[in-house]
């Protein structure tokens, strides 16, 4: 069996091991693939929004199933042109990644839904937009309305910061055309979570909770990144966020896509702010999150392998999916600067010390080969991954592995897990 990943991230890196791993022992692919990938099989050269190559490749080579990791080539429409090849393939169609592609698109579908989330407007003039943030005061949230790569977001403080940042989309063209439209929603108060669920269609199985952590520094300060590191499962989930995440999010999200003719099948991304057990969601990605996916997949029980082909021959079911009572934590190394300026070509020492560390991953993300040596290409570079019995043994063994491996510049957070932890009482 011939299984094709599309992507080159932690995540990616994950997906592919999960999948290595399977019992039908299957033959791994990975466009266009890391350091970390090629070991599990062949990396090929075809960028991840190359449709035209990949589709090529497909047609020539006929992979049983093909997994597109990022969201960029899911909204350009992968999965559709693979699928009109005969290509099994797991990712949503481009019509339905449009609830990541457009911040709008995904609130009109949640407003009208009954979906909970934040109020919100859309504006393309600047002025209105700040006479809209004038109005209204701060904090308030502006969001690019397309993809911005993971950067098109501002939780701004003050009403001038909120400004800065319209006119930054709007007039300075920060985020392209991801920038030509702007949605102001108004400030969420709570504590973030993340929860992936796999769905056929017309079956939702919700994947193990799990808590990033998205700003650079410790004590969550400094710029958002794609994220520092994530732990799962999440308590702040409890049974009574689970039942809500279930009805009212993703009961209530495929009800009104298939109102409007859209059918979703992959996995879809709830990032939610839940307070006082009630969840609104701040946004849907298309896509597995990274890193929540490191640590999560490190929780999945068995085969990973049936429950996605039950995605796509839409018979999902809650039994094609168990978890280890272990905890999780995937603590995200990444290149000095990041998310700013950084280097590349630095070399990775130790790597297979780390990887040693009992019940521990090293996912590879920002990673190539260079001759014999793996050297750094990316600004999240490794997401280190270990399993415990509870979750400060899960942390222990991560730490230990992370302060392994050296490379120039190499910075991380040495807090993920803060809240949890504190919950704890510890
Ligand atoms: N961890 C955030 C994301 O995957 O979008």
């Amino acid at each position: 069996m011939k299984i094709l990943v599309v992507g080159n991230g932690g995540r990616e890196h994950a997906l592919a091991w999960k999948l290595k791993h399977d019992s039908a022992e299957p033959e791994i692919f990975c466009t266009p693939g890391n350091a970390g990938t090629a070991q599990l099989g062949t990396n090929l050269n075809y960028g991840a929004t190359d449709l035209a190559g990949i589709g090529e490749w497909c047609l020539a080579n006929r992979p049983d199933l093909v997994v597109i990791g990022p969201e960029a080539p899911l909204c350009a429409g992968l999965a559709d042109v693979l699928e009109d090849a005969g290509i099994r393939v797991f990712g949503p169609c481009k019509a339905a990644a449009e609830l990541e592609g457009s911040k709008q698109f995904a609130k009109e579908v949640m407003i009208a839904g009954g979906v909970p989330t934040s109020a919100y407007a859309t504006f393309t003039d600047p002025e209105l937009a700040c006479a809209y943030i004038r109005e209204h005061g701060a904090p308030i949230v502006v969001k690019a309305d397309g993809l911005a790569a993971g950067k098109g977001v501002t939780v701004a403080e003050t009403v001038g910061q909120a400004e800065a940042a319209i006119r930054d989309a709007l007039e300075g063209s920060a985020f392209g055309d991801a920038g030509n439209r702007v949605v102001i929603e108004d400030f969420l108060e709570g504590e973030e979570a993340s929860i992936l669920a796999l769905i056929d269609g017309e079956h939702v199985v919700m994947l193990a909770s799990s808590q990033d952590h998205k700003r650079i520094f410790e004590k969550d300060r400094g710029p958002n990144t794609g994220g520092m590191g994530a732990y799962s499962p999440a308590s702040v989930v409890t049974d009574a966020v689970w039942r809500k995440v279930k009805e009212e999010v993703y009961g209530r999200t495929l009800a009104e896509l298939r109102k409007r003719g859209i059918t979703y099948k992959g996995v879809l991304y709830a990032g939610l702010m839940i307070k006082d057990d009630q969840p609104s969601v701040v946004e849907f990605n298309c896509r597995f999150g990274d890193p929540e996916t490191q640590a999560v997949l490190a929780r999945w029980d068995g085969d990973m392998l049936p429950a996605i082909q039950a995605v796509i021959d839409g018979n999902l079911s809650d039994e094609l999916v168990r978890w280890k009572a272990e905890h999780s934590v995937c603590v995200v190394m990444v290149a000095g600067g990041y998310p700013g300026d950084y280097e590349k070509g630095n070399e990775i020492e130790n790597l297979d010390k780390a990887n040693a560390v009992d019940d521990t991953i090293v996912f590879h993300a920002g990673t190539a080969l260079d001759g014999g040596r793996v050297v750094t290409a990316g600004g999240r570079v490794l997401g280190i991954t270990s399993l415990g019995s509870d979750l400060p043994d899960a942390l222990a063994k991560a730490y230990i592995a992370v302060e392994t491996i050296s490379y120039k510049d190499a910075f991380y957070r040495n807090d993920i897990a803060h809240r949890e932890l504190k919950r704890l009482g510890q």
